[in-house]
């Protein structure tokens, strides 16, 4: 089965999916969008997923109720169709088509566009050797909690820290507070407590962030959700990067210097490991 997609109502091959040159996804980046892993079929943290798209949709004034399709539905018949063990379903919803105006008249029924991939595959050996991540200045806008598509901040930052030959950006504000990677959250761990920044309106609220903390604290490692300062990452014991994509991915070396020894650290390693704990224990549901 090749990659499939659901747009304008409907499945198809994801490499034969249209859309109007008229939504406003397109023409405005007025939309929002949501990242899904899914195993035999089973979203992961589908609830916290679909609270986070609720507020992001609530805080761009638009709403599932406007959807003019079953989103459960939606997700659960592309899961079939495609059948991946495991599945990475994008789902992004835009305020619908409509000759281009800033202004939007009358109701306009919500696009929605899903896609349904493989997760894709980390290569162990980027796993063993960490990223290197260089610290940028952050340009974006007050209201990152929003998972919005209006990414391009976070695009030219990745592509240009790529080019520079680092693996990844973190934001950082002009006074030194760290913020988030281009796409995910991030973590260091300090006087063996496990350090993040907190969930403001600076950064996205990870739903793996979440789980993260969730498996630190269920493992006894003390937690602080706190501003951070770009300081406290240059000598930090260890770092992380959490993702849908990439579950927990250790940070090796920030600005060309290494962390610590310049290997993923002992912490990290174990989160990842109680982290994958939890995705195997969706994967197999206890008898
Ligand atoms: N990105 N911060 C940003 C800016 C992100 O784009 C993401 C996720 C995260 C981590 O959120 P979560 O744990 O809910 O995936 C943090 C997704 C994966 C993407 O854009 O593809």
């Amino acid at each position: 089965m090749p990659d499939i997609a659901f747009v304008n109502g409907t499945f198809c091959p994801a490499s034969e999916a249209v859309i109007s040159i008229d939504d406003r996804g397109f023409q405005f980046a007025d939309s929002v969008y949501e990242v899904v892993v899914a195993f035999d079929g089973k979203p992961f943290g589908m609830d916290a997923h679909l609270t986070r798209l609720r507020q992001s949709l609530k805080l761009t004034d638009m709403s599932l109720d406007d959807l003019p399709y079953d989103l459960n539905a939606v997700i659960a018949d592309g899961l079939a169709q495609c059948a991946y063990p495991e599945a990475m379903v994008y789902l992004q919803i835009t305020r619908g088509v409509q000759p281009r105006s800033h202004v939007v008249s009358g109701p306009v029924p919500l696009t929605l566009v899903a896609t349904f991939r493989p997760k894709p595959v980390i290569e162990a050996d980027k796993r063993r050797s960490g990223l290197s991540v260089v610290t940028v200045e952050d340009p974006r806008w007050a209201h990152c909690e929003i998972k919005t598509t209006a990414l391009l901040p976070n695009v030219l930052a990745k592509n240009r820290a790529r080019n520079d030959g680092f693996d990844d950006a973190i934001f950082v504000t002009t006074s030194g507070e760290i913020r988030e990677a281009t796409s995910a959250n991030v973590f260091f761990v300090r006087n063996h407590t496990l350090v993040t920044p907190a969930a403001t309106r600076s950064i996205l609220h990870g739903v793996t962030r979440r789980y993260i903390l969730q498996c630190a604290r269920s493992i006894n490692i003390p937690v602080e959700e706190r501003s951070v300062n770009i300081d406290d990452l240059a000598s930090a014991e260890e770092a992380f990067l959490s993702s849908t994509t990439l579950d927990v991915m250790p940070v090796t070396s920030v600005n060309s210097k290494p962390i610590a020894d310049g290997n993923p650290g002992p912490v990290t390693l174990k989160l990842y490991d109680t982290f994958v704990d939890l995705l195997n224990r969706e994967r197999t549901p206890a008898k």
